[in-house]
């Protein structure tokens, strides 16, 4: 029988072994110019896709589409005890946070529709994360990951007694929601973080029990200089707690919630356009495969056509977009990404210089999960969008008017948005959805 999900690479196509309690990234990572990243496929005939509107729990809501949750049915836990284990790990998140992961609201929002000059048939949706763990979408990638630590230990694949140190590069979003979902898992966090992190975080960090550590960028030096640790971290044998799918594959998983929750929500009207802001790129890349998973299990006729967002600050992911564009244009675009993945440094390398922009959360010098996201648009009809600090200022505006509390990094996709429109490349009788990702603090 084919399981209903399997990990493989999809740079090399290697598959980690089924024994490997932390298979997250490939095992051939590092070799050659591969762009090596573990990602969770579904077998459509083995799985189902709930029926009916988001709601609930999304991690017991979406259970069967889970890795872990295959992981844990196979190693002999029952239905009802994986549904305890979700249940008992959002108890605590609840109680550290005030509030435990539940199905976030999507909606059309009307004083927006009528701003951005949609028609009654169109119109703008907004998926609100401000209200999720630790204020923004970042916890649901991490849930996923601790859900999976704690199959392997709860069917014996690994013993509680020695569990590793969990680490992360962030100075926001992720390591506020990592540093809760740890803590509710009873885990060892650290946290690598910039010297200008917000001191708020670093002491909310520190009440939640995580490690801080600050790392400081030599002078010259490309790349960022916390990732450049975390790495370090990991090859001394910490555990992968990012939002980056190159550290850890299953971390998309669990992002995917998002997009099924609003799978759920269109299943019957559909959606024309996804506009998503990009950092590392987890958060767009789960996007893109929530929708495609989806269409294969025909819960949605087709993907809406999924557009990204960076600022002029750096935009790593629009320079790697354009490169495989141009291949596509001659060659095809299954023979232009293939070639892309193989040769990874020819499209994607850290930002020359240190970027800058009120939307200080999407400025990753390198787009780690930027295949699947190049995927996504061109297969979608999607476009990388570069947006400007000012349409970056006024979508904010737009958005806190509305009456979100979002910071310009959680309205970077409505920036987007405005520039489709003014573009005239959203039509006014077309639905667009847009992601508020984070709170402002
Ligand atoms: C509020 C918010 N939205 C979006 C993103 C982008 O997510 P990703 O890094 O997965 O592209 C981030 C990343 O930090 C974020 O903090």
């Amino acid at each position: 029988m084919t399981p209903p999900t399997r990990l493989v690479c999809a740079g090399c196509g290697a598959t980690p072994s089924d024994d490997d309690p932390y298979p997250f990234r490939c095992p051939n990572a590092g070799k050659g110019d591969i762009d090596h990243v573990v990602t969770r496929e579904l077998h459509p005939a083995g799985v189902r896709f709930p029926a009916g509107p988001a709601g609930g729990e999304p991690f017991v809501r979406y259970r069967g589409l889970l890795h872990s949750y295959y992981r844990a049915v196979t190693g002999g836990m029952t239905d009802a005890e994986f549904i305890a284990l979700v249940e008992r790990l959002d108890g605590a998140v609840a109680q550290l946070d005030g509030r435990g992961f539940l199905a976030t609201p999507f909606r059309r929002d009307n004083a927006l529709s009528d701003r951005l000059a949609f028609s009654s048939r169109g119109g703008v949706w907004v998926k609100d994360e401000t209200v999720n763990v630790a204020g923004s979408h970042k916890g649901r990638h991490l849930m996923g990951v601790l859900l999976h630590l704690e199959v392997v230990e709860q069917i014996g694949a690994v013993s509680a007694r020695d569990r590793p140190d969990l680490a992360i590069a962030s100075c926001g979003n992720a390591a506020l929601a990592a540093a809760v979902v740890a803590r509710a898992g009873d885990r060892h966090l650290r946290v690598f973080v910039p010297p200008d992190a917000d001191p708020a975080v670093v002491a909310r960090l520190h009440e939640l029990s995580a490690d801080v550590a600050v790392c400081v960028r030599a002078p010259g030096e490309a790349g960022d200089p916390c990732y450049a640790q975390l790495r370090r971290e990991l090859a001394a044998g910490a555990l992968p707690f990012t939002c980056q799918g190159t550290e850890n594959g299953l971390v998309i998983e669990g992002g995917e919630t998002l997009g099924y929750e609003i799978v759920s929500d269109i299943a019957a009207e559909g959606l024309d356009h996804l506009v998503v802001q990009v950092g590392g790129g987890a958060l767009a890349s789960a996007c893109v495969q929530a929708f495609r998973e989806a269409t294969a299990l025909s819960v949605v006729a087709s993907s809406p056509r999924i557009h990204t967002v960076q600022t002029s600050g750096a935009h790593p992911l629009e320079r790697a977009y354009q490169r495989v564009a141009e291949q596509a244009a001659s060659g095809g675009i299954d023979r232009a990404l293939h070639d892309a993945a193989h040769h990874r440094s020819t499209y994607m390398w850290p930002w020359e210089t240190e970027p800058k922009s009120i939307a200080h959360g999407i400025l990753d010098d390198e787009t780690y999960d930027w295949c699947q996201v190049v995927a996504g648009m061109l297969s979608s009809g999607g476009r990388p969008l570069v947006v400007s600090e000012e349409r970056l200022a006024e979508a904010n505006e737009l958005g806190r008017a509305s009456g979100f509390d979002v910071d310009p990094t959680g309205s970077a996709g409505l920036a987007g948005l405005l520039d489709l429109r003014a573009d005239a490349v959203v039509g006014a009788d077309e639905r667009a959805a847009v992601l508020f990702t984070g709170v402002r603090r």
